[in-house]
């Protein structure tokens, strides 16, 4: 649930509206009434940069915004404009409201449609007093000579992947079980006109996801591994770019318990990098970008229940390497292995797998970004950074040494699913590392799956982080292959 946008050819006078300026010359050109442009020419200014006036009723919005060289900053300083802008209607009850980019800055006003819906997003499902408790603001008009039709269907296409990963992320587990993902990544994915594909415990088993079968050993509902695809006639690679998302449904730990109060408060999260999967390939079908995409989205509860995989326990994986578990709590490095490894039969250009997956990254860089590692070239790394700071979801490398790698070997199987208490994000990446032989790089988004606070447009709880990124990342490498 969240703002509708259209596009409109005028704005009538008795229409609320914003007016969005980059210098005031924009806002003289308005012709408004003399005593108007004298006071908005004396109040406003970069630091009161929004003056509203409700004119009997109708709602006028001004904004001077005043770009620095750092385009990346102005975008994501106009998103966030986009989300005061959101809130100061919604207060004032404006049901719609027109929105007029002065300075005819396509990339602005894409900007202020992300700031502006993405704020507008609610969870209501579970609430009985849906109606009294949905935001007023819903309908946002966008004068069309400030955005392209196709730029403006791509950012709608975009937010709403962003919301159905937030949706996902919201979902509680006593709705969303490994089938019930599965359930809901086929429905959108197929409305958009992906290809999707569910294996059930039994196939599981035939491909003997060693991991994925683990993790859910403890668990009374069944896993389930879901493959989507993006084939366009037009793709302009040989080799299809593959995604691999951690989709642990409600993460207890395992018999590695974590605390019920605090520890375990918000895990219906684990399956955040399922969540940003799902929505990129989403926005990805939608935008219907002409590259060849292939997502993997192994998913279970982990949970000690009878039969729970334990302390101790040696596994064979899918690759066929033997893992000694010596923490159910970790994981999702389990479910991410068997996927990393079935993902060699795409001989992938480049994969990237996301994960809610260590504390550890939490701890290193707060609710700020994205860890990431990985063995993909420099110029890869460099280009992902870009993206990063393009769509204001930051990659933060972390150094990924061989030396690590010595962490996690076993004294009897090949790896062993933890690596001590240093360096953890970077262990459990070295894990991973052992499944993959091809260009590869790992996110770690337990930093910001979730949202303990609110920032601005990103809302506090699920997130939808990396729909954007993975999407920002997708059209990178697809503009680079032509
Ligand atoms: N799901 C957690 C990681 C997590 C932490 C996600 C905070 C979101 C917010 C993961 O499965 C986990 O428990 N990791 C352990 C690994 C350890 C046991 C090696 C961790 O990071 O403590
Ligand atoms: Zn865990
Ligand atoms: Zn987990």
């Amino acid at each position: 649930m969240a703002v509708k946008n259209s596009r409109v050819k005028n704005i009538a006078a008795k229409e609320n509206c914003i007016y969005f300026a980059t210098d005031f010359k924009q806002i003289r050109a308005l012709e408004l009434e003399k005593a108007k442009t004298t006071y908005l020419k004396n109040n406003l200014n970069e630091k009161n940069n929004v003056i509203h006036f409700n004119e009997l009723g109708v709602h006028k919005v001004y904004v001077l915004f005043k770009p620095t060289a750092n385009e990346n900053k102005n975008l994501e300083k106009v998103r966030i404009l986009g989300h005061i802008l959101f809130k100061k209607l919604n207060t004032e009850k404006a049901a719609t409201c027109c929105l007029n980019e002065l300075s005819l800055n396509e990339n602005y006003t894409y900007a202020l449609i992300e700031g502006i819906t993405l704020s507008s997003y609610q969870f209501l499902k579970y609430k009985a007093n849906k109606k009294e408790k949905a935001n007023v603001f819903c309908n946002l008009k966008v004068l069309d000579k400030c955005i392209s039709t196709k730029a403006f269907t791509t950012v709608n296409n975009i937010v709403e992947s962003v919301c159905i990963a937030r949706d996902l992320v919201n979902e509680p587990l006593s709705y969303l079980t490994a089938p019930q993902l599965s359930n809901e990544l086929k429905s959108f994915g197929k409305k958009a006109g992906l290809k999707v594909d569910v294996f059930n415990k039994k196939k599981i088993e035939s491909l003997k996801m060693g991991g994925l079968l683990a993790v859910n050993k403890g668990s009374v509902d069944a896993p389930s591994f879901t493959v989507m695809e993006w084939k366009p006639a037009k793709k302009v690679n040989k080799q299809p770019l593959v995604l691999v998302g951690k989709g642990v449904v409600y993460d207890t730990g395992g018999l590695s318990l974590k605390a019920t109060a605090g520890g375990m408060d918000h895990m219906k999260c684990d399956m955040g990098g399922a969540a940003a999967i799902g929505g990129a390939m989403h926005a990805i079908a939608k935008n219907k970008l002409p590259l060849h995409v292939v997502a993997l989205i192994p998913a279970t509860d982990n949970r000690p229940g009878g039969n729970a995989y334990a302390p101790g326990d040696v596994i064979k994986m899918h690759s066929g390497s033997t893992v000694e578990v010596l923490n159910t709590d970790a994981e999702g490095r389990m479910i991410l292995a068997d996927a990393l490894s079935y993902a060699k039969k795409y001989k992938p250009m480049l994969a990237i797998d996301v994960a809610t997956l260590t504390g550890s990254s939490l701890r290193a860089i707060g609710q700020q970004g994205i860890i990431c590692m990985g063995n993909a070239d420099e110029t890869t790394k460099a280009m992902m950074k870009d993206c990063g700071h393009r769509v204001h979801e930051r990659l933060a490398e972390l150094p990924f040494w061989e030396e690590y790698g010595e962490m996690v070997k076993s004294e009897i199987a090949d790896i062993k699913n933890t690596g001590g208490s240093f360096a953890g994000a970077i262990t459990a990446g070295k894990f991973l590392e052992h499944f993959v032989d091809y260009p590869w790089m790992h996110f770690d988004i337990a930093t910001s799956g979730w949202y303990y606070k609110a920032q601005s447009y990103r809302l506090k709880n699920g997130t939808g982080i990396g729909v954007r990124l993975l999407y920002e990342i997708a059209k990178t490498i697809a503009s680079n292959a032509k």
